[in-house]
């Protein structure tokens, strides 16, 4: 069975929810405390054996270039001024036998249509896709689970988790079947689901294990939800030729597309955090009690 030695990270959308903070600059680049979103993503897709990466980009993503390049004069500063652990931290963020690629995204299609401009940097491969708004908290890193399951079928893995009824319209919604093994196949997947058409409240987050056979099917995917080329729609293609699984993954979400849950991640890794967490606390008691 094939490694997975790739991820796809589309990141061409252009943030509307957190403008003005998105004008000028990536919603990928936000930090949570000290680290912007997109390292998150790479980090844990670094933590799964990842050795290629890949970002689907758009206008106004240069920073997210810049970020993961090497900035040599900032490290010529930071070792004459004897910064060594600063220097360490923009130094380590890629490891050198990590390569990164970025393709265009030119017309904002929908994510299906990203994914298939990652084809030809992906290859013939199965890979993962990594949407950097749904950070994960795990003692696991999540796209590391889903690999373990993938090594025990070679099948696409969705990571799934259950959301209120009422949110269902935000989100992939399936259907599973248990098997004998205990693995939850996937019947039916559906984008967007109004709560009262929808198959469960199951929803796909923002991870996913893809075989290279969901290319072709995206080629042909036409326009579904909110007029987009839906990566869902072709998934549901998919489920006609071979069996895709889903994983409930151990760990906490947030969504930090939106407002609230960016706000709960930043509290929440404030809290987690070695040098900051216990300062941070006592703030957060002392704000709570005026
Ligand atoms: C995308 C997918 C959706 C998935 C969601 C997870 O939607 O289309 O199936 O459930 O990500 O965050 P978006 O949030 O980009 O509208």
């Amino acid at each position: 069975m094939a490694r997975i030695r790739t991820a796809v990270f589309p990141v061409a959308g252009r943030g509307t929810r957190f403008l003005p903070a998105t004008k000028a600059s990536p919603k990928e680049m936000l930090p949570i405390v000290d680290k912007p979103l997109i390292q998150y993503a790479v980090e844990e897709a670094l933590a799964a054996g990842v050795e290629k990466l890949v970002f689907v980009t758009g206008s106004s993503k240069r920073s997210i270039e810049d970020h993961f390049d090497v900035d040599t004069e900032l490290e010529r500063t930071l070792a004459e001024s004897g910064k060594e652990d600063l220097l360490a931290l923009v130094r380590d963020i890629v490891p050198p036998h990590v390569s990164c690629l970025y393709v265009r995204q030119g017309v904002p299609l929908g994510l299906g249509h990203a994914v298939l401009c990652a084809r030809p940097a992906v290859g013939d491969e199965p890979f993962f896709v990594h949407l950097a708004d749904d950070l994960i908290y795990s003692d696991v890193p999540c796209l590391k689970q889903m690999h373990d399951q993938y090594s025990q079928h070679g099948c696409s893995v969705l990571g799934v988790e259950t959301v209120p009824r009422d949110q269902t319209g935000s989100y992939g919604i399936v259907a599973v079947t248990a098997e004998p093994s205990g693995l939850q196949r996937i019947e039916r997947i559906v984008e967007k689901p109004r709560p009262e058409e929808a198959p469960s409240n199951l929803a796909v987050v923002g991870r996913y294990v893809l075989t290279p056979a969901v290319f072709d099917k995206l080629e042909s995917t036409g326009r579904g939800a909110g007029g987009e080329i839906q990566l869902t729609d072709a998934i549901a293609d998919l489920l006609a030729d071979e069996a895709v699984y889903v994983l409930p993954f151990a760990g906490t979400r947030y969504d930090c597309g939106s407002k609230i849950g960016y706000l709960r991640a930043t509290v929440e890794y404030a809290l987690r955090h070695p040098e900051l967490g216990e300062n941070f606390k006592a703030y957060l008691e002392a704000v709570w009690e005026r």
